[in-house]
């Protein structure tokens, strides 16, 4: 008679679905600790802790309090940190030249980090926003971000990072010509195994507000950042901009933001088969504290939710300000 019903019932894929062991064995994505870069944000001082308001449960530290949280990271299984300073308004300048300071907080935190806990990896941010009087990524020239001049500066920045110890450039500007730039500038100095994390699709997007309080770039900024970011609406464009950094010498290649460029995470992965990260930026955290705040999400599902939707798209690995959350929360099992 079982051909007289609308379903067929040798199949049920409940089946499945019907024990936690069952469908811990047909899981087709798992996210691990391996998968998380964890970006941070510093401030100058000593034993100084920072709470962002935007970031709920998000601080900045100042590099004594980033070593110990750095070494829980490691031994969380969580393989790299990502730097962002926060500078102090009285270092700004529209040349930006604090950003290649050897000296510089970035570039002293890269030092003690290296020290102290010499198996985290540490990416670098390479973009002049932090440093500069205009909050742009880069020199602003009669209200205009100038293209080649920047990438002059970015490379000192670039080789500043690399000589302090860093393990992972990433360049985050946008400009053009920058990863060929900096590629052989490193080269030259004799840095030809660093590797390169290319912000390479990103997006001009409302998503990185609660990032521009956090680094202090918010008052700065006049205007937006639509002349050198990408259109959210493109989606061929980021496919030639990550062959573009890959063939300029890229080892790894970024989608930013996130969640709402998992189609372009999934494409650039089939496409090009190469280290793909997404950056599941400030606003995307913002949005999904905020609502669990309000009692109208479960924070921790949507959190675990929205990064396993990242494997599932194909990225190789993660930016997110959960990483030491997740890590935890994953070594309970
Ligand atoms: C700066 C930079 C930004 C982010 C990372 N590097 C902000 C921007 O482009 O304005 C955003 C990260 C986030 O929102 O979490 N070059």
């Amino acid at each position: 008679m079982h051909s007289d019903h609308a379903l067929n019932f040798r199949h049920r894929p409940r089946r499945l679905r019907r024990t936690p062991a069952l469908r811990d064995l047909v899981r087709e994505t798992h996210l691990s600790a391996q998968d998380l870069i964890w970006p941070v944000f510093l401030c100058d001082g000593h034993d100084v802790v920072q709470d962002i308001p935007s970031m709920p449960g998000v601080q900045r530290l100042s590099i004594d309090r980033l070593i110990p949280a750095a070494q829980k990271a490691a031994d969380l299984g969580i393989p790299a940190i990502c730097l962002f300073p926060y500078t102090d308004p009285s270092l700004k300048t529209e040349a930006c030249e604090e950003a290649w300071n050897p000296e510089n907080l970035s570039n002293r935190a890269i030092r003690a980090l290296k020290a102290a806990v010499p198996n985290l990896a540490v990416m670098t941010d390479i973009a002049l926003d932090p440093y500069n009087a205009n909050g742009h990524d880069g020199i602003v020239r009669d209200g205009h971000v100038v293209n080649d001049e920047t990438v002059a500066a970015l490379v000192r920045m670039a080789l500043a990072q690399a000589d302090a110890g860093a393990d992972i450039l990433g360049p985050s500007d946008m400009m053009d010509g920058r990863i060929g730039a900096i590629r052989d500038a490193l080269e030259d100095a004799g840095h030809c195994d660093l590797t390169i994390m290319s912000y390479s699709a990103k997006y001009a997007s409302g998503f990185y507000g609660p990032f521009r309080d956090a680094v202090g770039a918010s008052g700065a900024l006049k205007g937006d950042k639509k002349t050198y970011q990408m259109d959210p609406a493109n989606r061929l464009e980021a496919l030639r901009m990550i062959g573009r950094d890959l063939e300029e010498g890229a080892d790894m290649v970024m989608v930013k933001p996130g969640l709402a460029y998992l189609d372009i995470c999934r494409e650039v992965k089939d496409t090009f088969g190469a280290p793909t990260y997404a950056y599941q930026v400030s606003g995307e955290y913002a949005m999904i504290e905020a609502a669990a705040a309000n009692g109208w999400i479960n924070g921790d599902t949507v959190m675990f939710e929205s990064l396993q939707a990242f494997k599932r798209a194909g990225c190789d690995g993660i930016l997110t300000y959960y990483a030491p959350k997740v890590a935890q929360m994953l070594a309970k099992g």
